[in-house]
């Protein structure tokens, strides 16, 4: 039995043929010559006959060419429509050069690709005039990052029956998302459309993406409402239709179970989290900014034990967060809920969330203190509480800087603490605070103390807007900073403001003795606490979580 295995193998090597055929050649070297610029190929390639020891080219074992690879080759110029004649190619990956022109039709309608990548090039023909007949095995087609303007077409698909991969994002396509995608290629399992300019409603067509796991169309100009046919798809793991101007309500969520990824930021969406999304167990990511979306966080947001971001901004919630048990979201790295209109203290099982590396509840109702339990958040880098009603700044002041994890580097705790007394020095004792400074409109008085000028550890300086005179320091940290840090001062003077100081405020900025440290340490505490805006707080975090 083994010897008529031996020799059937021998057999059948020997029939195999020795190297690729001359047609396979000459199309390979069509396609080279053709380029504007072939990334020095055609001198590694010309002194080898047999094509499949060419670079980026693989053969299979009866030596058919069956891939061709030549991703980032800075290749320029046209795709020839001659590796069409390439009748056993399967994988064609020309992504990552910049490449122009279209796709030719003879590659479109290849009987034999069944992965196509030219992402990341410069084609931009009309995919519309397009017209493949016959059924084409083709499987992924990666179409994205190139500068495709048109209607996106709706013919090709209809031949395309095998697709599995459509990824067409990042490119300027107009018109609707196509209704019978999924009616067309029933095993589609990857849709993405986001980064064009798509316009309409979201078809309830693709309710009959029954193998659709991922569904991308952020960044286009959508509209309508979400169709109830979109809560069909009961196998999407990823919904992500951000930046659009979708409405409706989330009503249906539960249906989709699978959900890791849903991000629908951006949008006009109205009415509240349904109850119902506790049945999302395995939601990681939870993105609902800037939407119109109203009422309380439900209890049930703490049966989604796998969340790692939250980021419901810019919204009109309302009511008391502690009804959510965060104690159950021990993943969760990110909290934002900034701008909206949550009132009651601030839960305490929040800092049970051991990981969280950013919290943001700006610009809400709350009130209370802040618990000293906000030291167990070892993780913590970005802290805003700033525009709500907390009060003991003392307390706030005492428990930031003493409990307070080593790895936090943005604090803003603004507009809070209103009418209360300035702590003393003591309080602040210990601080480690911080790269970010901003003591803009804070009617400050006095001189700037030269100490401020050792602090070479701050990258972002705000100081505008006072009322600080004197001189800025010509040499040391603060004199790297731009006339913008400075602004709104009449009474100060410096080499980067129009108000040159004359010799004798120069004397007086060099005589500022130790003492001036301590003022110094308060003024940065009560900079960091008390005098950051909105907007402020906004650059911060997306350059923090960016
Ligand atoms: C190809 O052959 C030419 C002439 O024999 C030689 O000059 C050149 O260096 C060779 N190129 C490579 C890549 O071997
Ligand atoms: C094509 O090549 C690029 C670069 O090597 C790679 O990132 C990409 O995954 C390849 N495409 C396919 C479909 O394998
Ligand atoms: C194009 O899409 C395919 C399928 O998703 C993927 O495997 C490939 O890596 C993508 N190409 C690039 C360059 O990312
Ligand atoms: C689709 O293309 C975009 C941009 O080229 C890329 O970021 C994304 O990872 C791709 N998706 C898949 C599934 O390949
Ligand atoms: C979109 O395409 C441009 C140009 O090809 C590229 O520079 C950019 O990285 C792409 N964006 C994404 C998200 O892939
Ligand atoms: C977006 O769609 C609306 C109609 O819904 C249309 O009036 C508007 O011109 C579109 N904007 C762009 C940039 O395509
Ligand atoms: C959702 O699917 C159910 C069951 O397949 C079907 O009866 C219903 O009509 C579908 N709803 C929509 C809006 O397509
Ligand atoms: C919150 O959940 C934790 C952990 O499951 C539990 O120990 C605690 O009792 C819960 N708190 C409330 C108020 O339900
Ligand atoms: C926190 O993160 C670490 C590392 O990322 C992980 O090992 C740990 O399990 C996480 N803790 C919890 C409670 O999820
Ligand atoms: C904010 O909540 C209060 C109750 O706490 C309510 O009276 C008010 O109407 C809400 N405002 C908005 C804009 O939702
Ligand atoms: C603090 O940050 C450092 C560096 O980013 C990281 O290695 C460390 O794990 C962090 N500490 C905690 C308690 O997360
Ligand atoms: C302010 O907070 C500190 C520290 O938590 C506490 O000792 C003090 O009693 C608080 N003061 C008031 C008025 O609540």
């Amino acid at each position: 039995m083994r010897q008529v295995s031996v020799l059937l193998i021998l057999f059948y090597f020997a029939s195999l043929a020795t190297s690729c055929t001359e047609q396979e050649r000459s199309s390979l070297l069509e396609f080279i010559t053709e380029l504007s610029y072939d990334g020095g190929l055609i001198s590694s390639w010309e002194n080898i006959t047999d094509c499949c020891k060419w670079e980026g080219i693989t053969c299979s074992l009866d030596m058919t060419v069956t891939g061709v690879t030549l991703a980032s080759r800075r290749l320029q110029g046209h795709i020839s429509a001659s590796l069409g004649n390439l009748n056993g190619l399967l994988c064609l990956n020309l992504s990552h050069n910049l490449l122009s022109g279209t796709i030719p039709l003879e590659l479109m309608s290849s009987k034999s690709i069944v992965v196509l990548d030219v992402s990341f090039n410069q084609l931009n023909g009309d995919l519309q005039e397009l017209q493949p007949s016959a059924l084409l095995p083709l499987q992924v087609l990666n179409i994205s990052s190139n500068k495709f303007t048109e209607r996106f077409p709706s013919s090709p698909w209809e031949v395309m029956k095998s697709l599995v991969v459509l990824n067409a994002s990042n490119n300027s396509f107009t018109g609707q998302i196509p209704t019978k995608v999924c009616f067309n290629a029933p095993s589609l399992v990857v849709l993405e459309l986001s980064y064009n300019h798509f316009s309409g409603s979201i078809p309830p067509e693709l309710g009959n993406c029954y193998t659709l796991t991922s569904l991308k169309a952020g960044h286009n100009n959508l509209s309508g409402t979400l169709p109830d046919a979109l809560f069909n798809i009961s196998s999407l793991e990823h919904l992500s239709l951000h930046d659009n101007q979708l409405e409706g309500s989330l009503n249906g969520i539960s249906k989709l179970t699978y959900l890791v990824t849903l991000d629908l930021g951006r949008n006009g969406l109205s009415g509240n989290i349904p109850d119902s999304i506790g049945e999302l167990s395995r939601l990681n990511e939870l993105h609902l900014d800037n939407n119109r979306m109203s009422g309380e966080l439900p209890y049930t947001l703490s049966h989604c034990k796998n969340l790692k971001t939250i980021d419901l901004k810019v919204n009109y919630f309302s009511g008391e967060l502690t009804k959510v048990n965060f104690s159950n979201l021990p993943n969760l790295k990110t909290l934002d809920l900034m701008m909206n209109n949550l009132s009651g203290k601030i839960p305490e099982s929040i800092y049970a969330c051991s990981n969280l590396t950013a919290l943001r509840l700006a610009s809400n109702k709350f009130h209370g203190q802040v618990s000293e339990e906000i030291g167990n958040l070892k993780s913590l880098s970005f802290l805003s509480l700033a525009n709500n009603s907390l009060t003991n700044i003392t307390g706030a002041l005492q428990i930031l800087s003493t409990s307070s994890s080593r790895n936090l580097t943005t604090l803003l705790i603004g507009r809070n603490f209103m009418h209360e007394a300035m702590p003393d020095d003591d309080t602040i004792n210990g601080f480690g605070d911080l790269q970010t400074l901003d003591l803009s409109h804070n009617h400050l008085t006095g001189a700037i103390p030269t100490a401020l000028n050792n602090l070479h550890f701050l990258s972002q300086l705000n100081i505008s807007n006072n009322n600080l005179e004197g001189s800025i320091p010509m040499i040391g940290q603060l004199s790297t900073f731009p006339s913008s840090s400075f602004d709104g001062n009449p009474k100060l003077c410096g080499p980067m403001l129009a108000h040159h100081c004359n010799s004798e405020e120069t004397i007086f900025s060099t005589e500022q003795t130790d003492n001036k440290v301590e003022k110094l340490m308060f003024m940065v505490a009560f900079a960091a606490f008390l005098c950051v805006g909105v907007l402020y707080d906004q650059m911060v975090l997306s350059k923090f979580i960016g």
